[in-house]
């Protein structure tokens, strides 16, 4: 097995000072790497740099809120302030703004998307400068969602925002290969601040605070764990063990990890000379639409109590 160290290598963790960003700033710092930790909330950035740092590790806080492009050059200005370089970038600061399309206001909209989509492509475009000119390779990791991947009820602005974010994931594998940077998707799911509050989890996740164990149906069956549960892919993909390793959509979660398929069609007709109305209809109705796609996250499987 080949051994995962990151030592000498510089990264940037936005929204880590808390959940999941947390939990891969720790991990990049174990695996050897200095990592800039970045949160819009200074108090729990400062705290993750302490613990960081009192568990060996090397880091720093950025306090500055990502979705411009100002934020995403103070970002890898500060890692090359401090420790001369950058190599891993993980866009991972979110938000959530829920409500049904017909309640959805444009600010509701426009701040989800300015957070994760916006903030995902300022933060990649100015590590991918930067990584460019460095001339060595980089790691660009981009936090998408099941949400994006299969829509799901009430979140809009979300599931447009994380399916952006990978389809910009294989745009970016194609357009950086040749600088021979990585560029994939991640769609972790834990326990964390964003999840707590789903009804259907909330027993679990108390009873995790607790200390106790989750079930096997959640943690191999939903994929649902601890934040530290998906932290171990951010130092593989980061390492010379994921220098192939490119343009993919990486689930994680619980005992989980797992590959998304990419959009692609899977079924077509021919019509010589193109399609009318009533020749659709009548194809949709007895081939083309005779098993149409699924949509949605699936809801958790509980066990029969
Ligand atoms: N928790 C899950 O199951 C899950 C599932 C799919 C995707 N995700 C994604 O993972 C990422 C982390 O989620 P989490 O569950 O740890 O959430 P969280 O709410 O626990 O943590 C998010 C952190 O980002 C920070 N943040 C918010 N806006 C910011 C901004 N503009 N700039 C910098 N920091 C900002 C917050 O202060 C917070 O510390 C998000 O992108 C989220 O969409 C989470």
């Amino acid at each position: 097995m080949p051994s995962i160290d990151l030592t000498g290598k510089v990264a940037v963790v936005t929204g880590s000072g808390r959940g999941l960003g947390l939990a891969y700033a720790h991990a990049l710092a174990a695996a050897g790497a200095s990592v800039v930790v970045n949160d819009v909330d200074e108090a729990v950035a400062e705290q993750a740099v302490k613990a960081i740092t009192a568990a060996g590790g090397s880091a720093v806080a950025e306090v500055v809120p990502v979705g411009t492009s100002e934020a995403a050059d103070r970002l890898v200005a500060r890692a090359v302030e401090e420790f001369g370089r950058l190599d891993i970038l993980v866009t991972n600061a979110g938000i959530l703004r829920d409500r049904v399309l017909w309640k959805m206001t444009d600010e509701d909209f426009d701040a989800v998307i300015t957070t994760h989509l916006k903030g995902t492509f300022t933060c990649a475009r100015a590590a991918a400068i930067r990584m460019r000119e460095q001339g060595e390779g980089g790691t660009l990791i981009l936090v998408g969602s099941p949400a994006g991947q299969r829509g799901n009820f009430g979140q809009t602005n979300y599931s447009a925002a994380k399916a952006g974010i990978a389809a910009m994931a294989r745009t970016w594998s194609m357009e950086l290969a040749r600088s021979e940077i990585t560029v994939n998707a991640i769609v972790p799911i834990a326990a964390t601040a964003m999840t707590e509050t789903i009804p259907a989890f909330a027993p679990y996740v108390e009873a995790m605070k607790r200390g106790e164990p989750l079930p096997d149906f959640l943690r191999k069956g939903e994929g649902f764990g601890t934040p530290e549960d998906c932290a171990a892919l951010i130092p593989f993909l980061a390492s010379e063990a994921a220098r192939e390793v490119t343009g993919q959509a990486i689930g994680i979660g619980g005992d989980k990890v797992s590959l998304w398929s990419h959009p692609q069609e899977i079924k077509a007709s021919y019509a010589d000379g193109g399609w009318a109305p009533d020749t659709l209809a009548e194809t949709w109705s007895t081939s083309l639409g005779a098993e149409p796609e699924t949509v949605g996250v699936p809801a958790p499987k509980f066990p029969e109590a």
